[in-house]
C-alpha cells in the first residue's frame, strides 16, 4: 500500500532521536512534507540534520503563537521536544517542568485547535520506576522516581486525559535507552565512548549494577512511524531494544571493542534516586508488526565507528562553555 503524502511537525528534531526520526522519514516517507519546530537549547544541534531539506522553525513548544503557525496544515505531529537527562533534572528541575508538562499541553491544545489526524507523544520506560523483576506493561502504575521522569509520567497523563476528555487523537510510545549517532555526549554511551577515545575514565555510579535495556535510535524512528500509521487511537506502545544489561558489562563491552583498559572505568558516588533496572513488555508492538533492524553488537560497534569518524561533531560540544559548567556541577564529588 502507498503511503498518502503527509505533513508532519516534528517537534525536537534537532535533539538525538528526533534528527534520527526525520532521517528515517525523509528516506521512508519521501513525499511527506516535514517541519521540525525547535528551540535549539544546548541538546539541539543544526548539524544533526546536515544535508536534509527540512524546515526547522527555531521557536519554544511553550508559545502557544509560535506552535500554531507551525502547525498550520499539519496531518500529524510527532512530539520529541524535552528536557532529557535525569542528571540535570537532579541539579534543577524547572526546565523539565515548563517544557515537557506546560510544552506538551501548548501542543495538545494547539492539534485539537488544528484538527491534526494523529499526535504521537513520545515518552519513556522511566516513567514505570524501577522494576524489581519481570517487565512493565502498558496498563502498570506510574511510579517515576527523578524530576525527568516524573515530568515524562506528568506529559503521559495530560495526553491520556486529552484523549478521554476531548476525544484528541492521540498515541503514547515509552522507549527504552537509546543509543546511536547524534547523541549529546552527557548520557552515559557518548560519554563513554569519547571519553575513551581521548583515555579519559568513565565515572560509573555506584557498583555499576543497574540494569538497562538498549535501542538503537534508528528501530526507535522505526517504532514510531509504525505506532504513527497503524497504531489505535487512545493506546500507548512500548518500546524496547534488543538488549538488556547492568552497567558494568556495557562499560566492559565498549573498552574491548575499542581496545581500552578497566583502569579507565572510575567508581564514583551514586545519583540520588538512581532507578536499579527498567525492562519493557513490547508484545503490543511486535503484534504490530515490529521487528528489529538492529541487533546491539553490530549497533554498538557502528556507534563506536561512528563516534570515531565524527570528532567534528563532538569534540565542539565537549569543549563548550555551558557543558563543562554542567559536568563541574553535576560530577564534583
Ligand atoms: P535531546 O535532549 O537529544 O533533544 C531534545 C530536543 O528538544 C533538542 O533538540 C532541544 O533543542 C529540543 N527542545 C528542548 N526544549 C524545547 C522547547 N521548549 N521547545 C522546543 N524544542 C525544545 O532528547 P532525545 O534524547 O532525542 O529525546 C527525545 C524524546 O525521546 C524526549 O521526549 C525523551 O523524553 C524521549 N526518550 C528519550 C530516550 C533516550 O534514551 N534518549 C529514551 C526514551 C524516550
Ligand atoms: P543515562 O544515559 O543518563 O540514561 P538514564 O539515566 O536515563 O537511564 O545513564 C544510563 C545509565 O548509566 C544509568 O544507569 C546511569 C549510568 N551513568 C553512569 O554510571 N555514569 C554517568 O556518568 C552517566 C551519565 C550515567
Amino acid at each position: 500500500m502507498v503511503a498518502l503524502p503527509m505533513k508532519v511537525l516534528v517537534t525536537g528534531g534537532l535533539g538525538f532521536i528526533g534528527s534520527n526520526f526525520i532521517r528515517h522519514l525523509v528516506s521512508a516517507r519521501p513525499g511527506w512534507t516535514i517541519v521540525n519546530l525547535d528551540k535549539q537549547t544546548y541538546a539541539g544541534n543544526p548539524k544533526n540534520l546536515a544535508g536534509l531539506k527540512v524546515k526547522t522553525v527555531k521557536k519554544d513548544i511553550c508559545d502557544p503563537k509560535a506552535v500554531d503557525a507551525a502547525m498550520k496544515g499539519a496531518d500529524y505531529v510527532v512530539h520529541f521536544a524535552a528536557e532529557t537527562h535525569v542528571d540535570r533534572s537532579i541539579l534543577d528541575a524547572s526546565a523539565f517542568i515548563q517544557t515537557n508538562v506546560i510544552g506538551t499541553q501548548v501542543l495538545l491544545d494547539a492539534a485539537l485547535r488544528h484538527g491534526v489526524k494523529r499526535f504521537l507523544h513520545v515518552s519513556t520506560d522511566e516513567v514505570y520506576g524501577s522494576v524489581a523483576t519481570g517487565h512493565s506493561v502498558e496498563t502498570d502504575k506510574l511510579e517515576p522516581n527523578s524530576p525527568y521522569a516524573a515530568s515524562k509520567a506528568a506529559s503521559d497523563l495530560l495526553v491520556r486525559s486529552y484523549f478521554v476528555t476531548h476525544k484528541a487523537p492521540v498515541l503514547t510510545t515509552r522507549a527504552s535507552n537509546n543509543y546511536g549517532p547524534y547523541q549529546y555526549p552527557e548520557k552515559a554511551l557518548p560519554l563513554m565512548i569519547t571519553n575513551f577515545m581521548e583515555d579519559k575514565p568513565f565515572p560509573m555510579y555506584g557498583d555499576g549494577r543497574q540494569v538497562r535495556d538498549w535501542l538503537h535510535a534508528v528501530d526507535h524512528a522505526r517504532a514510531i512511524l509504525l505506532v504513527l500509521e497503524k497504531g489505535s487511537l487512545g493506546e500507548i506502545y512500548n518500546v524496547g531494544g534488543s538488549f538488556d544489561c547492568e552497567n558494568r558489562e556495557l562499560i566492559s563491552k565498549v573498552l574491548s571493542l575499542m581496545g581500552k583498559p578497566s583502569t579507565l572505568i572510575t567508581p564514583v558516588e551514586d545519583r540520588k534516586g538512581h532507578d536499579r533496572r527498567y525492562a519493557l513488555d513490547c508484545s503490543k508492538l511486535l503484534k504490530l508488526g515490529f521487528k528489529h533492524a538492529y541487533d546491539f553488537e553490530k549497533g554498538l560497534a557502528e556507534t563506536i565507528e561512528w563516534y570515531r569518524k565524527n570528532e567534528a561533531w563532538w569534540r565542539p560540544l565537549k569543549v563548550a562553555g555551558g557543558y563543562r559548567t554542567y559536568l563541574k556541577k553535576a560530577y564534583k564529588k
